[in-house]
């Protein structure tokens, strides 16, 4: 079932012509607003938080510095073995932004429902114990710790021994994200990140397992030499160590951006759109054989983790970090280049380079270079889209009575627009719901931006013919296709 997509390389020729959005946010970063800084960040905040103190808010921490580069990364880091250049990011401005976030809730009677920590990288386990200890005081200013349902830390699995992971237990942190990407040692040869599955392991103790209830790990697809034979292994590999989540994603290759993206492709070429498919298909299969749920699209975990019952619930959002539970809607977020979302309000981006955060912070601003204030359309769009990424599926009746539309005539010409899709056995439009065959969820960015008003591109290459032989009625037994009646 999941290999069909596989049989029909022009269909994938075809959608895959133009570079496509995640839509980790809707609408994406290219689109939000120059001109929103500190004022605005500040006023938002004041705006924001009074109305929504019982939303469940995540606070984000970003740690710009990793030891060694890998050579696929795309993450905001600066590449040091100088541990007095993270200590200074820290001393002297993350504390400081965090100095200000204090004052700001503090001067205006601000109190966040915080229920979710999540450090992210860059490498958070470079900071020694005692700056993590420091940073967790600083934390408890404006954080009430018994609140926390999860706390997260990124972990390099080559930086850290059973004694750091206690030692993270003892602070609260209850998640433990794994950066994985791959176990084949070929693999890890060219994108300059040796960790064989053993190392892993050797953290992975019952020990471990007993005090953090969820282990993730981060699993790449794309990368070059992987195949769909190579990809088996490294999942065998993953199973045998059974974290309870799975982040798979596609490599985003942007040798433009990043110049050092080139070194991974020294050897052999990054697969193609064709072997990519085949990989993640391969990844996939094996997941789910060995009983693990599927959590939107990319996103795997053990039918009895929280992620899934959160998707059952309806309560799970496609976001930056992945598939997610509800607590990740709201989020506050500190540190170069971290982004952060107040409900589907506002959001709010600071500074990637360092050099401008620290001017920001030396002036007593908050380092914002961008945000973005959602208007009404905005908003339903970002609700369609969110719900085409988690959930495959719209359902009328519910966007009507949530936005107050109608939403067949609000998306008459998006609705028009997925008509190549209809034919081509992605999506199946009814009168009262339209969703993604199985076939389709493989081309889930390419839906959701149909509802992008900001997308200006082909959504698809209409020179390529492919075959219109499915037949919506037949395979899932809908009585009259509404397109096809119209
Ligand atoms: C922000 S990074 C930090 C993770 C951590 N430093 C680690 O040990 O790798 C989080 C995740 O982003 C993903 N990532 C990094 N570069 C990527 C790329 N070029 N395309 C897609 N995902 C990428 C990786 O899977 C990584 O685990
Ligand atoms: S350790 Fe993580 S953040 Fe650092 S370079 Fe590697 S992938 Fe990027």
């Amino acid at each position: 079932m999941n290999k069909e997509v596989l049989n029909d390389i022009n269909l994938l020729k075809k959608y895959h012509h133009n570079l496509v959005y995640d839509y980790t946010e809707y609408p994406t970063k290219a689109n939000w607003d120059y001109n929103m800084g500190n004022i605005s960040y500040r006023e938002a905040l004041k705006d924001w938080v009074p109305k929504n103190s019982d939303s469940n808010t995540l606070f984000y921490i970003h740690t710009p510095f990793c030891e060694e580069l890998c050579y696929f990364c795309l993450c905001s880091k600066e590449i040091t073995r100088d541990y007095s250049k993270v200590k200074s990011y820290l001393d002297k401005y993350l504390f400081k932004e965090l100095d200000l976030l204090e004052k700001t809730f503090e001067e205006n009677n601000l109190n966040p429902n915080f229920t979710e920590i999540y450090m992210g990288g860059g490498s958070p386990t470079y900071y020694k114990e005692e700056e993590f200890e420091s940073l967790m005081n600083k934390l408890g200013k404006f954080i009430d710790f018994d609140k926390i349902k999860t706390f997260t830390v990124e972990i390099d699995p080559r930086r850290v021994d059973t004694d750091r992971l206690k030692f993270y237990h003892k602070f609260g942190v209850n998640r433990l994200s794994f950066g994985i990407q791959d176990f084949d040692i070929d693999v890890q040869k060219e994108i300059n990140r040796i960790q064989p599955p053993e190392m892993v392991s050797k953290l992975l103790t019952s020990e471990i397992r007993g005090l953090f209830p969820v282990i993730n790990f981060d699993l790449l697809m794309g990368l070059p030499r992987q195949n769909p034979k190579k990809i088996a292994q490294t999942i065998k590999e993953t199973i045998k160590l059974s974290p309870d989540e799975i982040q798979t994603m596609y490599v985003h290759y942007k040798p433009d951006v990043r110049k050092y993206m080139n070194r991974m492709v020294r050897n052999n070429p990054m697969p193609d759109f064709y072997e990519r498919k085949a990989i993640f298909v391969e990844a996939t299969e094996a997941l789910m054989n060995a009983g693990y749920d599927r959590a939107g699209f990319e996103s795997f975990a053990k039918p009895e983790d929280p992620l899934i019952k959160a998707m059952k619930e309806g309560n799970a959002y496609y976001n930056s970090l992945g598939t997610q539970t509800g607590e990740a809607t709201n989020f506050i977020a500190v540190g170069s280049s971290a982004h952060g979302a107040l409900g589907d309000d506002y959001y709010f981006q600071n500074f990637y380079e360092q050099k401008l955060y620290k001017e920001s912070l030396d002036k007593g601003e908050f380092p914002i270079y961008r945000g973005y204030k959602l208007n009404i359309d905005d908003k339903i769009r970002r609700d369609v889209i969110k719900n085409i990424r988690t959930y495959f599926l719209i359902n009328y009746d519910e966007m009507n009575k949530k936005h107050g539309i109608n939403f067949i005539k609000y998306f008459k010409k998006e609705l028009k627009e997925l008509k190549e899709f209809v034919l081509d056995g992605l999506v199946i439009i009814n009168n009262n719901n339209f969703f993604l065959t199985n076939l389709g969820k493989h081309m889930s960015p390419q839906v959701a931006s149909t509802f992008d008003s900001f997308h200006n591109r082909a959504l698809y290459n209409p020179d390529i013919i492919t075959h219109k032989k499915y037949n919506p009625v037949a395979e899932h037994g809908v009585e009259k296709d509404p397109y096809f009646s119209e």
